[in-house]
């Protein structure tokens, strides 16, 4: 028996797209699902899809920068689906523009969601846990705090920067205590988020992690966070090319940061490889 099965697992960020993918995939292993969102429509639809398919989900009204509202999520799901095994720190905003273009509220909205808003989940969820010695807690970063490339959305790469230390360092401390924590890092994934995201300069390329990954689905990444996590992984990429690209920057950062630019001067913005058949377009 997988770490799905029977568990209940809460969902921050899964009323579409990844979030969405990955309730789906959780609750086909086996979990109840608690899908909380912003977006209360799609998160609705979302546990509407997944009872379809024969899985237990509902749906919650949450705003991840509130903690009123993140208490009043958790407390509705510990009422509906019991003790929550697994949450989830799925939110995200996206944002584009140059580094001068971003007023300072717009840095505090981008860390008040994707980073901040993992820590108020935490203050609630991190205690519970902590006093049962088990549960697992699952941070969504992105290839965009792993390396630099994304200059032309600095402040999501530091929030996601801020999500990988923060999921590295509470593992360090949390794993001995039997809480489990892992942190997923996507790389390139189809999704419609770039679709309504605020831009802040006009005619900014969006700079992506490379043309040595190819664009990958929903599905396929839901699969890798699952199967990462039943075998207790803590780092969780979508794409194990990044090792390469990380040994590369790793070996000297100057260099890689100069290669970096003689790319993007080049024309080259780093975009992924796409698969138009496989997604029909
Ligand atoms: N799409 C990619 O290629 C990619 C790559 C790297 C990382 N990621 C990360 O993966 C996650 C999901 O990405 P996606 O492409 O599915 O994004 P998305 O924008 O489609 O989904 C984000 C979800 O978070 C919800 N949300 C936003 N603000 C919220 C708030 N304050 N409270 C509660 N919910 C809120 C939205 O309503 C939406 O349902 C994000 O954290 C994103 O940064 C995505």
């Amino acid at each position: 028996m997988g770490i799905f099965t029977g568990n209940s697992a809460l969902i921050f960020g899964a009323g579409r797209n990844i979030g969405r993918a990955i309730a789906r995939e959780f609750a086909r292993r086996g979990a109840r699902v608690g899908i909380a969102d912003l977006d209360f429509e799609g998160a609705t639809e979302a546990a509407a899809l997944i009872q379809a398919e024969g899985g237990q989900a509902i749906a919650l009204r949450c705003d991840v920068t509130s903690s009123d509202s993140l208490r009043e999520a958790a407390a509705a799901a510990e009422a509906a689906l019991g003790e929550i095994g697994i949450v989830m720190n799925n939110a995200g905003l996206l944002h584009s523009g140059n580094p001068e273009d971003f007023p300072f509220s717009e840095w505090e909205r981008m860390i008040g969601c994707n980073l901040m808003g993992m820590v108020r989940s935490l203050e609630i969820f991190l205690p519970k846990m902590l006093a049962r010695g088990s549960g697992h807690i699952v941070n969504t970063a992105s290839f965009a705090g792993l390396y630099p490339y994304a200059a032309s959305r600095i402040p999501y790469a530091v929030s996601k920067a801020g999500v990988i230390s923060l999921s590295e360092n509470l593992a360090i401390y949390a794993i001995p205590k039997g809480v489990r924590v892992s942190c997923f890092c996507p790389g390139p994934v189809m999704t419609t988020s770039p679709h309504g995201m605020k831009i802040f300069s006009a005619n900014v390329p969006m700079r992506g992690p490379g043309g040595h990954l190819w664009l990958k689905s929903q599905e396929e990444v839901a699969t890798i966070l699952a199967e990462g996590m039943e075998a207790g992984r803590i780092m969780i990429p979508t794409h194990p090319e990044v090792r390469a690209t990380l040994l590369e920057w790793a070996a000297s950062p100057d260099d890689f940061i100069h290669k970096q630019i003689a790319s993007f001067e080049a024309g080259n913005i780093g975009q992924p490889q796409v698969d138009r058949a496989k997604f029909g377009l």
